[in-house]
């Protein structure tokens, strides 16, 4: 049975398939040269090293079985690799170097057509019709996407979630702020719409290269804040004239006002700061909900008590709330 490198105990030896990111030959203290580098397959990226090298190479974006054992190191755990033998990619099951979400694709595909099944606007249901269930083929990408190269949801079914987790969160807020403070001024159908489609043309910027996640020329050139506006402001216009009662202008306005606001300042890319309350839900749901998942992407299979500096967390090395329920506790005994 195929053994991930979640699974390795320490001091264990193993053999298992994974896909080579790094590899640098370097020189130790001692003067005797190594390679060291990172591999990965769908469940942790870990450090190695190699110490006897004899003329050996490894190439970096190759799959190979590796041959070594798992040992801890400054509180860390990184292979010690006795031998390796590179694998051609077609005799390698790909589905063990994607990620994917935790949570179930389907069921959080049947939360957004619940979300979906609440809105009253006739024009926005229309758009999250067309979008979110007529087209099977695009429901297929969009189920798959992930949601960065990165930094939060990378991972198929990222996008998915993250756009199902921000709307669930903005129906809350609405509901909440309605109540006490806007008395319904604020329209819950908007966030809802906003939030499922801020980041939709995702779809279009990342892609997975085998066990790599890269940004597409779409995603380089165009980003995914354009696309997504894009493909709703077509889509409105191609079917405007079904709407003849309905100001459709302002509607847009607004909708495509959420997705070119939801990254709150100008120099996170937002052509726009977020100027309606409903802009301002979507930005703050949507930095939270990025943070939230970077932070268990980054913490829940690490094996360290603090991560190292993150970007995303002003550069801080995040505490690993999941340590003591891990297996890897036991080492310690
Ligand atoms: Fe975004
Ligand atoms: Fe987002």
């Amino acid at each position: 049975m195929k053994k991930y490198l979640s699974e390795i105990l320490e001091n264990e030896e193993f053999t298992t398939d994974i896909f080579l990111v790094s590899a640098i030959e370097k020189i130790a203290k001692t003067g005797k040269k190594y390679i060291t580098g990172e591999v990965l397959d769908k469940t942790l990226k870990l450090k190695f090293n190699l110490w006897n090298i004899e003329n050996r190479t490894l190439e970096k974006n190759c799959y190979y079985s590796f041959t070594g054992k798992l040992e801890k190191y400054n509180n860390s755990f990184q292979i010690n690799l006795f031998k390796f033998s590179k694998k051609n990619e077609k005799n390698i099951d790909l589905l063990d170097f994607k990620k994917s979400t935790d949570l179930n694709i389907e069921n959080l595909y049947n939360d957004l057509l619940n979300i979906l099944s609440a809105i009253k606007d006739p024009f926005y249901k229309f758009l999250a019709d067309e979008i979110f269930v007529k087209n099977e083929d695009f429901i297929k990408n969009f189920k798959n996407s992930p949601a960065a190269e990165k930094v939060h949801g990378a991972y198929i079914g990222g996008l998915l979630e993250h756009s199902v987790n921000i709307a669930k969160m903005a129906e809350i807020l609405v509901n909440f702020y309605n109540e006490f403070y806007f008395f319904g001024k604020l329209s819950k159908d908007l966030t809802v719409i906003g939030s499922l489609l801020h980041d939709i043309g995702k779809m279009w910027e990342y892609d997975y290269h085998g066990a790599l996640i890269k940004t597409t020329k779409k995603g380089e050139l165009l980003g995914h804040i354009y696309m997504s506006s894009n493909l709703i402001n077509d889509l409105a216009n191609k079917y405007k004239a079904k709407f003849p009662d309905c100001d459709i202008d302002e509607k847009l306005i607004k909708l495509i006002h959420l997705v070119l606001s939801h990254h709150g300042k100008l120099e996170f890319g937002a052509p726009v700061v977020p100027k309606i309350p409903e802009a301002i839900i979507v930005y703050h749901l949507d930095n939270i909900d990025a943070k939230m998942i970077n932070f268990l992407s980054n913490t829940k299979n690490a094996v360290e008590e603090f991560t190292d500096r993150n970007f995303v967390h002003e550069n801080a090395r995040l505490y690993n709330i999941f340590l003591d329920e891990k297996r890897r506790i036991n080492y310690e005994s």
